[in-house]
């Protein structure tokens, strides 16, 4: 009869421990019995980069990579893009279930009554570098907001939640925005509610003198639907890092800074920066196996190629490949886009991405985009971030629910010197001899 158990033979010892199943995965935590000896503090799963390791339970978002499918609170995102709007996605993300119209007009209106944010932010803002990456402006100024609502801090309390909730996904577009303006030495443009989210978006990031912002509806859609397939993405680096610091307690502010900081990295939120670096390094079609080559021999990376979940087609980049022809219908045709092109259907021909199952990811044609849109590459991470507040606040409150969860703390293998004693500095080796011994760790 079959049992949802783990039988484990500790060959070390002859001994046999039968460990539960539950949800296909077994609790790290029951492999530390697993000992020589009574002083031996048990065995450890050894995992570098949570490649094989579970670190919740989540409702929010399914990925099954195999496939190429994504879904948000089991809708697929391929519905959402074509039917629903982003506040009414990050509706479903954050509360569970797609609003009725009563609701999403109170969510709507809870939103952007925050999308204001204090005149200091707009001061803060002021005093960063002319030349300041919007994305570092973005990890500063969403940290400093827990300074302004010290409430933030009863994160048990639901009500309080739900306000840090709408505050946030109201506030960012104006951060980013203000982040925006500050590196071209514009000054700021105040929300406009009248607008929708992505429109008023908009309106803060390129109004000049007009008296009102009107959006090119075709680009208002286009972006609306790129943040519906930026919302969330289950536990992916950002979220991750979301989590770990949550854990901690901390206010929902400091913790979104931390995935923001997260996003800001060239291989998870910066892929798309990466992706527009590497398309006008290669400069031309006539170069692309000169590249590829490259990149197989580990030469670099195939940016926007490849993911950690996903060994198919990530169904986001097939939207997003849409996506950019409508967009082009306004702006005019990218060329990098014709690089990018042929760069896929070449790679997707080549044994070395097809046996290790490297397809396009959500960040490969995204940047063309944002491009052909007139946002420079420095805000391309930033335009990630937005969408994505709604997904951490879930993942946030998800975890601040479940009474599972404790303060991150995983283990590690220590595998440095035993102890020694003290040397005092005259007695230590001369600096040319200690090099080689201190390079390794820094
Ligand atoms: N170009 C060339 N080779 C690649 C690429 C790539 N883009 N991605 C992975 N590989 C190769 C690796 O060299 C490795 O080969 P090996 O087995 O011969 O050593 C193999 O494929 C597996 O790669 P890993 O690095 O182990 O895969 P991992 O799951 O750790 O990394 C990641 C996933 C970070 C996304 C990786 O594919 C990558 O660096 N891609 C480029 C950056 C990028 O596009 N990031 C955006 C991710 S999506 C997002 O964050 C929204």
């Amino acid at each position: 009869m079959s049992k949802d158990t783990l039988t484990i033979t500790d060959n070390r010892t002859g001994k046999q421990y039968e460990i539960p199943i539950e949800h296909n995965a077994i609790r790290t935590a029951d492999l530390r019995q697993i000992k020589t000896s009574v002083e031996d503090a048990g065995l450890v799963g050894y995992d570098p980069a949570l490649t094989n390791t579970a670190t919740c339970k989540s409702k929010i978002t399914c990925i099954v990579g195999d496939k190429g499918i994504l879904r948000y609170r089991g809708y697929p995102i391929e519905e959402l893009a074509e039917k629903s709007n982003y506040l009414e996605t990050a509706y479903l993300i954050v509360k569970g279930e797609l609003p009725d119209r009563k609701h999403f007009e109170m969510w709507k209106q809870n939103v952007t009554i925050h999308s204001m944010v204090h005149e200091n932010i707009k001061k803060f803002v002021d005093e960063f570098r002319y030349d300041a990456h919007p994305m570092g402006i973005l990890v500063g100024t969403v940290g400093a907001l827990s300074t302004f609502y010290p409430d933030a801090k009863d994160i048990f309390d639901l009500e309080s939640r739900r306000l840090q909730t709408r505050r946030l996904i109201g506030k960012l577009p104006t951060l980013a925005a203000f982040a925006y303006r500050h590196s071209r030495g514009l000054p700021y443009v105040y929300p406009d509610n009248d607008l929708s989210y992505t429109g008023n978006f908009l309106s803060m990031l390129f109004k000049m003198t007009e008296l009102k912002y009107q959006p090119n509806p075709v680009l208002e859609r286009a972006l609306d639907v790129l943040f519906i397939l930026h919302a969330d993405h289950e536990q992916n680096c950002s979220t991750n890092a979301l989590r770990s610091v949550a854990s901690s307690q901390v206010d929902a502010y400091s913790a979104v800074a931390a995935a923001v900081a997260a996003l800001y990295g060239p291989l998870h939120g910066g892929a798309n920066e990466a992706v527009i670096r590497m398309l006008m390094e290669i400069g031309s079609v006539k170069r692309i196996p000169e590249y590829i080559k490259k990149f197989k021999s580990g030469e670099g990376r195939l940016m926007g190629f490849g993911h950690r979940v996903y060994k198919n087609y990530d169904p986001r980049a097939k939207i997003i490949k849409r996506v950019a022809d409508e967009v082009f219908q306004v702006t005019g045709r990218n060329p990098l886009i014709d690089i990018a092109l042929e760069l896929e259907r070449i790679a997707l021909e080549d044994d070395y991405f097809v046996s290790r199952k490297l397809y396009p990811n959500v960040d490969f044609y995204s940047g063309i985009i944002y491009q052909a849109m007139g946002f420079p590459v420095t805000m391309f991470p930033v335009l990630f971030a937005i969408p994505r507040t709604s997904g951490w606040m879930a993942q946030w409150a998800e975890l601040v629910r479940d009474p599972e969860q404790k303060i991150t703390r995983p283990r590690q293998i220590y595998i440095g010197e035993g102890a020694r004693s003290y040397v005092p500095i005259a007695q230590r080796p001369q600096p040319d001899m200690r090099e080689d011994a201190v390079s390794e760790s820094i």
